[in-house]
């Protein structure tokens, strides 16, 4: 065998064959850990399409913010994709706490351009006070782009959204943010939205705002809807439009120009994949495709240019808002895991569903991602416990499963089958390095690469930049 390879190879097409598979692999390998490992490789900058997509694979919260803004030291471009102000990523860069909702996180790194790309929804309003936030913090803005092809939330969509939510009845009701982010893309797929590119024009905007806006009262108010002030209400979108006109910017352009410059170009994702309209636990679930897919159409780039996945996993599960949710626990076990991970919503204050981590979802959702590398967060959080549980199938009557059900129906009422592992019983918040880590965190954290079939890239012990370290 081993006589017929080298045989093979002597062959100048075949040997030329390898060299190039080899030079694809290496490729991959400097795309995803960008600059720093293209450099130490090869003492030259070699980036070959390399852009790198970041989503969560539970159902949000999994501390993505973080794990982009670690990234980002790596990256000359962020972008976020999909969702609008329902997210909640939270930083901390050594000296400050910051939620963002909006804007990307790689703001709070200086001289990072962030793009608000065409697949997100945006409340000129809300965006606005974010970037009086960040200024008022000594952030610098001017590197927003916004993108003109954003459709943007009205107040009549969130005065939609209260009003389905709060006449929802039983398992109608979704437990939306009531950001108003569904009625956004309810009109864009109506294709009665407004986009970015009309706030361009302030005579065309108000136009478009009034018809809209006497629509919505036309529609909404004799059925009990809320009725809309449009002057008081065009007083405020307006003031924000005309802060927001010098960002607006053709971002398909920008984000495949920096592509093709070379220039690493990181694509931040909101919420989950549990949370996507399409893969995730319909109808409990967001507007927009969260999985790695939605990338591409919320950006303009094209399927071939990503070259990595980002696969942010948290080291237990939790869930807002309504909807299927089989390893909860609804128990002291569950308010630990609240209370030390701080599982509040960064949007809502509402407190989280809490739970062992589902190994069955997760690997579904690694697929439908086709995540490369997994960063595992919060695994200080389970510190302190004897034991440790981990979902490895269902069971659904006398069957047991280990794949996903795509019905809430069955997904319901499935009972998790665990695995239980011994915990390390040792703080990990100081741990910089994976041989550092108790051998049973290491055990811990391998079973799950194992269960999803994907590779560990980053582990996080703690919410600080510096508490990470690179598997
Ligand atoms: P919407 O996105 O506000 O329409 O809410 C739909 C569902 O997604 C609700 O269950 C929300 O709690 C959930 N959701 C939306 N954004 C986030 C997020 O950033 N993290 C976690 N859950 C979210």
């Amino acid at each position: 065998m081993f006589n017929l390879i080298l045989e093979l190879i002597s062959f100048p097409e075949i040997s030329f064959f390898v060299l190039i598979l080899i030079f694809l692999k290496l490729a991959r390998l400097v795309a995803a850990f960008p600059v720093s490992w293209g450099l130490s490789l090869f003492n030259v900058k070699v980036f070959i399409m390399s852009v790198s997509v970041l989503v969560g694979v539970q159902w949000g919260d999994e501390g993505k913010g973080k794990i982009i803004d670690v990234l980002t030291k790596d990256a000359g471009m962020v972008v976020r994709f999909q969702g609008g102000n329902n997210a909640g990523h939270t930083v901390e860069n050594g000296k400050e706490h910051f939620v963002l909702h909006l804007i990307p996180s790689g703001i709070l790194r200086q001289g990072v351009p962030c793009v608000i790309a065409n697949g997100v929804v945006v409340d000129p309003v809300e965006l606005v006070k974010e970037m009086n936030m960040l200024t008022a913090r000594g952030v610098d803005v001017s590197g927003i782009q916004l993108g003109t092809r954003c459709q943007l939330i009205m107040p009549w969509h969130k005065l939609i959204d209260a009003f389905r939510e709060d006449n929802a009845k039983g398992e109608k009701k979704i437990g939306t943010t009531k950001r108003g982010i569904g009625p956004a893309y309810c009109s864009k797929a109506e294709r009665t939205g407004i986009r970015g590119i009309e706030m361009a024009d302030a005579a065309r905007f108000e136009k478009r705002f009034r018809e809209e806006a006497d629509a919505y009262n036309k529609m909404y108010v004799p059925f009990g809807g809320e009725k809309l002030d449009v002057e008081a209400a065009w007083k405020e979108v307006s003031a924000a439009a005309d802060v927001l006109r010098p960002y607006l910017t053709d971002t398909v352009v920008t984000v495949n120009e920096a592509n093709r410059k070379g220039v690493h170009v990181l694509l931040e994702g909101a919420q989950g994949a549990f949370l996507d309209i399409d893969h995730g636990t319909y109808p409990y679930v967001t507007s927009s495709n969260t999985t790695s897919g939605g990338a591409c159409t919320g950006t303009g780039l094209a399927p071939r240019t990503i070259s990595c996945v980002w696969g942010v996993l948290k080291a237990y599960s939790t869930r807002v808002g309504e909807g299927p949710f089989p390893t909860e626990l609804d128990n002291a076990e569950g308010e630990f895991l609240r209370q030390k991970g701080g599982e509040f919503g960064a949007t809502t204050g509402r407190p989280r569903r809490c739970g062992w981590l589902d190994a069955v979802s997760c690997r579904h959702s690694c697929l439908v991602n086709g995540v490369d590398y997994l960063a595992i967060t919060k695994l200080d959080v389970l510190d302190d416990l004897d034991e440790i549980k981990i979902c490895t199938a269902y069971r659904i009557g006398d069957k047991v499963v280990t794949g996903f059900p795509e019905d809430v129906y069955d997904l319901n009422r499935v009972e998790p089958v665990y695995e239980t592992m011994p915990g390390w019983k040792t703080s990990t918040t100081g741990v910089l390095a994976w041989n550092d880590l108790p051998e049973n965190a290491q055990k811990y954290l391998l079973r799950i690469a194992e269960l999803v079939d994907s590779k560990i890239g980053i582990v996080s012990v703690g919410p600080d930049r510096a508490q990470t370290f690179r598997v």
